[in-house]
């Protein structure tokens, strides 16, 4: 009896969590055939050394593992290593994390395994940080100035913005609220609400709400870049760098591939040549 409770009280559990995530942002696909790219896990690796060590660490890294993306160690010292790190030391971080945490209010998380962490019932770790790392907008009301679809009211700033250029975001909210009771409405009840915040290039919202008789919880934004152009080259250097932050999360991955498919392989040879060798042992003797 009690454990049909505790299913009873799982499965709502899992349907509470099913209805909440309607509020979330859409994923963008990331392209997955970049993960095997040794052009694009080189460019990765270059864009995480410039753009992201300066806070973040990856502690479980050597700077030589990076031979195994075909990066030899005079390209590692000559363009990924700043200051006097050697090629056998660990991707640490300059800053110390009780600095970070006084600055950002929030320490930066290693990187090392950030995919795995982010990997989700619902989600890939790779499509979250594909989308998340394209997801920011300018916000006047936080402290960074930046805000993210995918992470509302992050403690970093958009890393990419020089690059990307200036856009302007769309966020459409609708939700169930409260309303509070109007003279000739009877009491306070939920409706369905839309919200629809226009955020202009400079992070100064336009907020507009309306209520709606009909319609589905849940969430959707929209980008519009000034230069296209520039915001598509970053699209692609993020592809990039989330190919290198998938490989970091498990640098054997495709090693391990590659020993399976011989492994198969290897096997129905093996099965084909029991077979005949079979076959041969037992003709003179039935
Ligand atoms: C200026 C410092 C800074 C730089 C540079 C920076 N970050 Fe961050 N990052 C932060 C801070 C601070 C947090 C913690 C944010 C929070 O939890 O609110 C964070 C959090 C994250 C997270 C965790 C998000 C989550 O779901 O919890 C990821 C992933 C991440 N950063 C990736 C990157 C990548 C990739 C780069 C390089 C392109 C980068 N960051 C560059 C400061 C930085």
């Amino acid at each position: 009896m009690r454990s049909i409770s505790q299913g009873l009280a799982a499965a709502a559990w899992v349907l509470t969590c099913l209805g909440a995530s309607a509020q979330e942002a859409r994923l963008d696909p990331w392209p997955a055939e970049r993960a095997a790219d040794l052009e694009a896990l080189q460019s990765g690796a270059r864009t995480f050394a410039n753009y992201c060590l300066n806070c973040h660490s990856a502690s479980l890294m050597r700077w030589n593992r990076l031979h195994d993306i075909a990066l030899d160690d005079k390209q590692i010292k000559a363009n990924l290593i700043f200051g006097d790190q050697r090629v056998t030391d660990t991707m640490t971080v300059a800053m110390n994390p009780h600095d970070a945490k006084l600055w950002f209010g929030k320490a930066p998380p290693d990187l090392s395994v950030i995919v795995r962490a982010r990997n989700a019932v619902e989600h890939s770790g790779t499509d979250y940080l594909y989308t998340l790392l394209r997801g920011f907008y300018r916000d006047r009301s936080t402290q960074t100035g930046w805000n993210n679809v995918v992470y509302p009211n992050i403690s970093m700033p958009n890393i990419f913005w020089e690059r990307q250029g200036p856009r302007e975001a769309t966020l459409t909210r609708i939700e169930y609220q409260d309303v509070p009771a109007a003279a000739d409405k009877g009491p306070s009840r939920q409706r369905l609400v839309q919200t629809v915040s226009q955020f202009d290039a400079n992070g100064v919202a336009v907020l507009n709400r309306t209520e709606l008789d009909q319609g589905e919880p849940g969430f959707a934004y929209g980008f519009r870049p000034v230069d296209p152009a520039a915001a598509k080259a970053v699209d692609s250097q993020v592809a990039d760098l989330v190919a290198y932050l998938n490989w970091m999360s498990e640098p054997a991955a495709q090693t391990r591939r590659r020993i399976g498919v011989w492994a198969i392989a290897f096997l129905v040879v093996f099965v084909g040549v029991g077979w005949w060798l079979n076959s041969v042992f037992w003709r003179d003797i039935r």
